[in-house]
């Protein structure tokens, strides 16, 4: 059921049991009514807060195979447990809750794809570890093809496919060297037979040294040794809305945009000065705002997003994520690295599928 009409309805409900007068026997439309109506419009899943939930996590990490090792944070000798029983509670609406065997109904027959960098990998499992609940293993088909790697659920026909691109933008080798082309996407051509995208890049634009992985950075006509990164993400954003303006086909495709997924290093953030990692935190911050405010690349993303015709929609994760110190992997993974950047699976990811499942729900009643 679509967040908006599970609110009308709980509303409704509300109203009958405190005066089922109000309900009945005549077309009056009451004050509270006509009061209450606007929220229905304004209620924004992305505002809220962490609340404890027993029936939580909705799946058993240990049952869903093949979770990379960076992020089974179970299988790797996570002690405590806390940080899988949070549900994201919107301040003015309720979630519906993750609905696999609906999913996999309603999207039958269709490809769904992430499209970025490590963070959409996190994403892209959780999303077959919360359908794989499901369906028995021996449905799940996994292949590599490239850039590609699809999971398809056989007895519906569903692909949930992975595209690895750091910048969305595309890298060459050339004489040179290795240049980022900021103002070319040529991947798209692949992207556009897809029914549901969901885009994301951010973690590489500020990488330099030995992990950078381009020489140049191609701007038009201009090859540049470097320029400011926020400007780079910039330019290499609006690359990439100007491809959805141009090539993607609303009546097939949806576009989804994730948010900037924060990371967790600073202590200062969360009122604990002199903490440099997340390996102590066990709990969410509770409210619903971070110290620090949106990072500035959220804003770029919110600006670039303006600039777009079509109907893309901003899976606005950023905040909602801040809040989540707890749900890093920290050393609890198959490498020992200290990782304050990822997310365990089980854990946060779930949310962003659940919100994702939440926002398709919408749209396909809305167009269908
Ligand atoms: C999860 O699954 C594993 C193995 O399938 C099982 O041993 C374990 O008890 C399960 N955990 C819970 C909380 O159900
Ligand atoms: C999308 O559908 C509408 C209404 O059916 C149609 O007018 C429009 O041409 C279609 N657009 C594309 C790009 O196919
Ligand atoms: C993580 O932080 C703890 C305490 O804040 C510190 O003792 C430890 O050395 C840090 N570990 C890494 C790998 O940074």
């Amino acid at each position: 059921m679509g967040v908006a009409l599970a609110y009308a309805c709980s509303i409704l409900v509300g109203i009958f049991v405190i005066c089922p007068w109000m309900c009945l026997g005549n077309n009056n439309i009451t004050s509270m009514q006509w009061r209450r109506q606007p929220q229905l419009k304004k209620c924004n899943v992305y505002e809220g807060s962490w609340v404890f939930d027993k029936s939580y996590p909705l799946y058993n990490s240990s049952a869903c195979p093949h979770i990379r090792k960076e992020f089974d944070c179970q299988k790797y000798g996570r002690p405590d447990n806390l940080y899988l029983k949070y549900r994201w509670q919107p301040q003015d609406c309720h979630l519906p809750r993750f609905d696999a065997r609906d999913f996999l109904e309603r999207f039958m027959g269709k490809k769904i794809m992430f499209i970025g960098d490590s963070v959409s990998l996190n994403h892209w499992q959780s999303l077959i570890c919360l359908l794989h609940a499901v369906v028995p293993d021996s449905s799940i088909e996994q292949h590599t093809d490239g850039s590609v790697t699809t999971s398809t659920f056989q007895d519906y026909g569903v692909s949930v496919m992975l595209f690895h691109s750091t910048y969305l933008v595309d890298i060459e080798e050339e004489q040179i060297g290795r240049v980022l082309k900021i103002d070319s996407i040529k991947n798209g051509q692949i992207w556009k037979d897809i029914d549901i995208l969901v885009f994301n890049t951010w973690l590489w634009w500020y990488r330099r040294g030995p992990k950078q992985p381009w020489d140049y950075i191609q701007d038009g006509d201009q090859i540049l040794q470097d320029m400011d990164r926020m400007v780079a993400f910039q330019k290499g954003l609006t690359t990439w809305a100007n491809w959805v303006n141009s090539d993607v086909n609303p009546n097939k495709t949806k576009v989804f945009f994730q948010g900037i997924s924060p990371s967790h290093y600073y202590g200062k953030e969360w009122n604990e000065p002199g903490v440099r990692n997340c390996s102590k935190e066990t709990q969410p911050i509770s409210g619903s705002t971070y110290s620090t405010g949106l990072p500035q690349a959220a804003y770029v993303v919110k600006d670039v997003l303006k600039t777009i015709t079509k109907t893309v929609h901003l899976l606005d994760i950023t905040t909602l994520s801040q809040l989540r110190k707890d749900a890093h992997p920290s050393s609890y993974n198959g490498f020992r690295g200290m990782d304050c950047t990822h997310w365990c699976v089980a854990g946060l990811p779930d949310t962003w599928n659940q919100l994702l499942y939440a926002a398709l729900i919408a749209k396909t009643r809305r167009n269908s």
